[in-house]
């Protein structure tokens, strides 16, 4: 009886939902080692000729549900059913012996990179439309944001069927408007904030022309419920704009916690360098919306107390460097204007007066490249790649790129490697092309590289594979 009460508890813990041994192997072992089983960076392979646990399927089975003492091989009998580790074991034992299992599966690609093999993972393939931000819960869970105006839980990869209610509608008129970047708060844990982006109006939510702009938001989602709504940042009517486009949006969460955010210029150029104008900037509050007493612009005039910097077009990725705590971001553009830039409080980046593009339609947007008081790229794209997400590489399965930034680039469809070398780009690598609008890059709490894409609307999952 005591027996029959603990299988019972123990397999209400279990996560997983009857799949396949190839898909529990994917879902919990892929992400360590590879989808090819040929071990990444921090493990060795599980194929025939290289496997030191070669005795028996019982052994197997024993090294799953025990895991392997002082690695990150963890215990899995609690997360996975018997017949599930049993499935997996077969699935591993069938995959080591036939070779065709190893050649032919059309989910998984390999590239190649200078450093490493890249293995490349459709890890969520079905249900996104328009995917904009994602953020990791833990290794299992992710929250994902998408431009239509829904939040959702993925679970492995898989979209949760129950959806987020209670969020606010964005304004849809505009192509381009909608939910944007998503953030946890540090303390996430503890309190649960979640941070929202949005394009907001008080006027009819489809209408192409309604006055609106960037509305920051946070709130708490439980049981699938958003709550707790509060405002952080939002501008009154006056400074809202019709027809507009780019609205940012980007947020960063530096290590003293203050919350970054970006606003594009909503096509209204000139406005980047006004300081009481919200349009083409990037600003800086407190989690609860309040402002920083040391914020460049406040008590300055009419200039909007929140403002970190001016002249910026569109900034849609923010990385802070993880050794030297600089910010970095890339701002999409004019044609030729792409610029990757180091923040700096109250400083000028010069949109539109200075800048290395010109207008879609060739018109010259200005002359001029520099100017005394605005600042310099740290380096230009021309032609413009659409550069959009930015992120530092972090975690350990890819030490050969410490400190490496990598961007996404959306007309493109590109992923770079940057290698810095303190304010200079020693090099650019073309990792990835050709997969799809890059919107968002995120390094998983597993290690691996996520890559969100737009059309198609898909979330990829790169790892480093022994060759
Ligand atoms: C967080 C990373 C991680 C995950 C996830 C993970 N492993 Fe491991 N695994 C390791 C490490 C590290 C080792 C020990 C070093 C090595 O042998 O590669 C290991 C070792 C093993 C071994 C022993 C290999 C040998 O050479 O003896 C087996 C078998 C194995 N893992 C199977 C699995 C299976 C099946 C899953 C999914 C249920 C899984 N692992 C999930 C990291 C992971």
């Amino acid at each position: 009886m005591k027996y029959l009460i603990i299988i019972a508890i123990f397999s209400f813990q279990y996560v997983s939902f009857g799949q396949s041994g190839k898909e529990n192997y994917l879902i919990y072992c892929s992400g360590c080692h590879g989808a090819s089983m040929k071990g990444t960076s921090s493990t060795t392979s599980l194929l025939k000729e290289n496997w030191t646990d070669e005795s028996s399927k019982e052994k197997l089975i024993k090294t799953i549900k025990e895991g392997v003492p002082n690695t990150k091989m963890l215990a899995w009998n609690n997360q996975l059913s018997p017949s599930d580790v049993n499935a997996i074991a077969d699935y591993i034992i069938d995959f080591q012996e036939n070779e065709h299992l190893k050649l032919e599966d059309p989910t998984i690609e390999y590239l190649n990179s200078s450093e490493y093999k890249l293995e490349v993972v459709e890890w969520c393939s079905e249900g996104l439309e328009v995917p904009w931000a994602i953020e990791f819960i833990d290794s299992h869970k992710a929250l994902v944001s998408e431009r239509n105006g829904k939040l959702k839980w993925l679970i492995d990869g898989k979209e949760d069927p129950l959806p987020i209610v209670g969020l606010p509608k964005p304004h849809i008129g505009s192509s381009t408007g909608g939910f944007m970047d998503i953030a946890l708060d540090p303390n996430y844990d503890k309190n649960g904030w979640v941070y929202l982006a949005y394009s907001q109006t008080n006027e009819d939510n489809e209408a192409k022309d309604a006055l609106a702009l960037t509305k920051i938001i946070r709130g708490k989602i439980k049981d699938h419920q958003w709550q707790n709504e509060e405002t952080l940042f939002e501008v009154s009517d006056d400074l809202k704009v019709r027809n507009g486009n780019r609205w940012g949006c980007r947020f960063l969460f530096d290590k003293e916690g203050y919350l970054f955010f970006s606003i594009g210029d909503m096509a209204r150029a000139e406005d980047s360098q006004d300081p009481s104008k919200a349009t083409g900037k990037v600003f800086r509050i407190y989690p609860d919306g309040s402002i920083p007493e040391d914020n460049p612009f406040i008590n300055k005039g009419g200039a909007l107390a929140a403002v970190y910097s001016l002249g910026n077009r569109n900034v849609q990725g923010i990385s802070m460097h993880p050794e030297t705590g600089e910010i970095w971001m890339t701002e999409h553009g004019p044609k030729g204007g792409d610029e990757l830039n180091i923040l700096k409080k109250g400083a000028n980046y010069g949109w539109p007066v200075i800048t290395y593009g010109v207008d879609y339609d060739g018109s010259i947007i200005s002359e001029k490249t520099h100017q005394e008081g605005m600042e310099q790229p740290i380096t230009y794209w021309t032609p413009s790649i659409a550069v959009c997400p930015a992120e530092f590489v972090e975690g350990e399965l890819f030490p050969a790129w410490k400190n490496n930034l990598l961007v996404g680039a959306l007309a493109f469809q590109e992923v770079r490697r940057i290698v810095i070398d303190q304010h200079n780009i020693v090099k650019q690598e073309l990792l990835i092309k050709g997969k799809g609008r890059v919107r968002d890059l995120k390094f998983g709490p597993d290690g691996a590289l996520y890559i969100v894409t737009n059309g198609p609307d898909k979330i990829l999952r790169v790892v480093p594979v022994q060759n």
